[in-house]
C-alpha cells in the first residue's frame, strides 16, 4: 500500500540546476575548464565534491589540485551558488508542485526530502515549503551518494514507512537509479529518453498527477 513520497529537491520542486550550472561554470572557467550542458547533466543529483571531480576529469586536470585546493574550489563555488539562492522566493516553485504537495497532504501521505544538497533546508525555507515535509535526510550523515539507494532508504525510514510503500520523485538519472535500487516506485520528471529507467515519467512538473501515480503504483505492486 502506498503510504508516502520521497522527494528530490533540485529539478523537482525548484529549478536550482541553472544556479548550480552558473556557479560551476564560473568556477571551472577560473581554472581554465569550459563546461557545457552535457557536463551539467552529469552533475545533477551528485554531491558538491563529486561534481568538482567530474569537472576536473572533463578538463583533464584531476591530478592538478591538492585536497585542500579542491575544498577551496568547492567553497568558492558554493559561496557563489548561495549568493544566487538569496533571490529565490515562492515564485520559484516549479509549476504544479505546490498544488501537488497540497494534494499529498490532503490525502495524508508522509513526505520526506532526499536531496543531496547541503543547502536544501535554506532552499525549502526560501520557497515557503518547509512545513510540508515530515522529515529531511541530512546528506552529511550519508556514506554514499546517488545512485546508491542510501538516501531514499533513509527518507522512507525517517517517516516510518517501508521502501515498498514509497514513491520516489527525481529529475536525475542517478536519482532514478537510487530509487529503483532502494525498492521504491520511481517517478521521473523530465525527458523520458534520459529517464527511461523510471517506473513512470512526466515530461514536466506541470504534468505530475497524483491519480496517475496511484494507478501506476497499484498496477505494479497491487
Ligand atoms: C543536488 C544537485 O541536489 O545537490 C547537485 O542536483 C548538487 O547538482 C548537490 O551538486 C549538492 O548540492 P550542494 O548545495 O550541497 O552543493
Ligand atoms: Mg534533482
Amino acid at each position: 500500500m502506498l503510504k508516502g513520497f520521497v522527494f528530490d529537491l533540485d529539478g523537482v520542486i525548484t529549478d536550482t540546476a541553472q544556479y548550480h550550472y552558473q556557479a560551476w561554470k564560473a568556477c571551472a572557467a577560473r581554472i581554465g575548464i569550459t563546461i557545457d550542458p552535457t557536463v551539467n547533466e552529469a552533475l545533477k543529483g551528485i554531491s558538491r565534491m563529486e561534481s568538482l571531480e567530474v569537472i576536473l576529469r572533463h578538463g583533464h586536470r584531476e591530478n592538478d589540485f591538492t585536497p585542500a585546493e579542491k575544498e577551496a574550489l568547492a567553497t568558492e563555488k558554493n559561496n557563489e551558488y548561495v549568493g544566487l539562492l538569496a533571490n529565490m522566493t515562492p515564485a520559484d516553485i516549479l509549476p504544479g508542485m505546490q498544488a501537488f504537495l497540497e494534494a499529498l497532504k490532503a490525502a495524508d501521505y508522509k513526505l520526506a526530502l532526499a536531496s543531496a544538497s547541503k543547502n536544501a533546508p535554506t532552499i525549502l525555507a526560501r520557497l515557503g515549503l518547509a512545513d510540508y515535509f515530515d522529515a529531511m535526510v541530512d546528506p552529511a550523515t550519508l556514506t554514499h551518494g546517488k545512485p546508491d539507494p542510501e538516501i531514499f532508504v533513509k527518507g522512507a525510514e525517517l517517516v516510518g514507512i517501508k521502501p515498498s510503500e514509497a514513491v520516489g520523485l527525481e529529475d536525475a538519472v542517478a536519482g532514478i537509479q537510487a530509487i529503483n535500487a532502494a525498492g521504491e516506485f520511481s517517478v521521473g520528471i523530465g525527458d523520458p529518453t534520459i529517464l527511461h529507467e523510471a517506473d513512470l515519467n512526466f515530461a514536466a512538473t506541470s504534468e505530475v498527477s497524483l491519480a496517475a501515480i496511484e494507478n501506476a503504483f497499484e498496477s505494479k505492486n497491487g
